[in-house]
């Protein structure tokens, strides 16, 4: 048996997988982010402790977890979490979709040697900037910095006591050279860092410690249970949805929303906004669109109406035309395809018609318009989609898999267990650090359904996303 731990932003999720890779129990346990200025984004890691103790008695609860070989980590990418000499936590960790380090991006990323290196835009939402704002606006914390570690491997230090983190991840801090796959002196100079500060790397297909005893016995799992490397949440979801050879690819709506293409070797292209990462197998890579708020759009947009998001979307029948008000989702900024993290979200065209229903649906809409950017940008690469698997919280909403299908005139597969992923994925690389297995296990789910284009509607949502285009240069500067 095997388990996967995904440390998602909105909750961390748990699977139980056998050697076959039938699910055999979940758990989630909900985590909240909190946003103490415009643009922040931060969650205390010891609640991601309690988080995964809690998920970890869950699926013991459901099965006996004595048979447990290995263990596979994922998690929100890019987080800043500070520790000590002693390991204590240093403030709160800054998550992936924070972008108060625009100024101190904007000056790292004007460094060419930057994107020469990662093949990458130097975003705010990247680790290295934080830790130049870090050591600009709080440097007590930046002279007791011992270490920094992305979420996930937090949870692995705490699991195992080992610090280490691996390839998928770790291309998404602006420290590694994303063609050699190993840490750059360089770039860790240019933000006063060392390597000494820096966790081993390891694939995530590798072993990178060993369950301590002490946890092992609380949750009644064998002694010598090894942890493999893991990936980013996006790797490890490709990896659960068997998106691992060049041409596959899935989109995922999650609290972010993103576009992932898999690919055979390195192609960076750091102008068009794509971000091009290291797999979470060795020797493979692969690019993708990200967009910080897609499910969290709707999440948002829930809050605002007293109404849960699932309420919303039942509520919106078969899929329809455009309406003619936008909506921009750029609740705190966006990455793919502007790098702009001063814009904000906006309404436009709104009148009198409206009501919660048909504001669900523009919702919706303005993130498919945000996904087409993204599809856009992936394709001015030369990367070609001709088929995509969605996975995330979101994609349990038939409308809006069907809007995105039509916006990109793409046939979408939706797996049996979507919302698991990452998860899933991390428990297929548990499974191949514990047996030695490869690419091989990581293959295609069943797919429940498959959800078609309209192809009626294919020019009205083309129509649309030129509207919202246009919006975005006639937003861009306003503040
Ligand atoms: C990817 C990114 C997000 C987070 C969400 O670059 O920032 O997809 O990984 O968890």
């Amino acid at each position: 048996m095997f388990i996967g731990l995904d440390l998602g932003t909105s909750g961390l999720k748990a699977v139980l997988i056998d050697g076959a890779q039938a699910i055999l129990a979940e758990a989630t346990a909900p985590l909240t982010a909190s946003r103490p200025q415009s643009g922040w984004s931060e969650q205390d890691p010891a609640d991601w402790l309690e988080a995964a103790d809690q998920v970890m008695q869950a699926l013991g609860a459901q099965r006996s977890l004595d048979a447990v070989q290995g263990i596979g980590l994922s998690g929100q990418m890019h987080g800043a979490t500070l520790l000590d000499a002693s390991d204590t936590v240093l403030r709160p960790c800054i998550l992936w979709n924070d972008t108060r380090s625009v100024d101190e991006a904007a000056g790292l990323d004007a460094d060419p040697q930057f994107r020469a290196l990662t093949g990458n835009i130097v975003f705010p939402g990247f680790t290295a900037p934080k830790l130049a704002w870090v050591a600009k606006h709080e440097p007590d914390f930046f002279a007791r910095l011992a270490r920094v570690l992305l979420p996930k491997d937090y949870v692995r230090l705490w699991l195992t006591g080992e610090a280490v983190a691996e390839m998928s991840d770790a291309a998404g801090t602006s420290w590694l050279d994303v063609g050699k796959r190993d840490w750059s002196d360089d770039l860790l100079a240019a933000t006063q860092m060392t390597r000494a500060q820096m966790p081993r790397l390891v694939e995530g297909s590798d072993v990178s410690g060993v369950l301590r005893d002490t946890l092992a016995a609380r949750w009644g799992l064998p002694k010598g249970v090894v942890v493999a490397g893991g990936g980013g949440d996006n790797a490890a979801s490709a990896v659960g949805v068997g998106v691992v050879q060049a041409g596959d690819a899935f989109v995922s709506l999650g609290t972010s929303g993103v576009l992932f293409a898999a690919s055979d070797a390195y192609h960076p292209d750091a102008a068009t906004a794509v971000h091009s990462f290291c797999h979470a197998l060795p020797n493979t890579w692969h690019q993708m669109g990200v967009i910080l708020a897609a499910a969290d759009a709707l999440n948002w947009f829930a809050g605002v109406t007293g109404r849960p998001p699932a309420e919303l979307t039942h509520a919106l029948g078969p899929l329809q035309a455009p309406a003619r008000p936008l909506f921009l989702p750029y609740l705190g900024g966006e990455r793919t395809p502007h790098n702009d993290a001063n814009i904000r979200a906006a309404f436009l065209h709104l009148d009198h018609s409206l009501d919660t229903v048909s504001m669900t649906r523009v919702v919706l809409e303005g993130v498919t318009h945000a996904i087409r950017d993204s599809f856009d940008a992936l394709s001015a690469t030369g990367t070609k989609i001709d088929r995509l698997i969605a996975v995330g919280g979101g994609s349990k909403s038939d409308y809006w898999v069907q809007a995105i299908a039509t916006s990109l005139d793409i046939a979408i597969d939706l797996p049996v267990s979507g919302d698991f992923g990452g998860a899933f994925g991390a428990a297929r690389l548990g499974m191949m650090a514990a047996t030695g297995a490869g690419a091989e296990i990581a293959t295609r789910p069943d797919i429940a359904r498959t959800i078609v284009p309209d192809p009626s509607l294919t020019a009205s949502f083309a129509q649309a996303h030129a509207r919202y285009r246009d919006s975005y240069v006639a937003l861009k500067g306003l503040t």
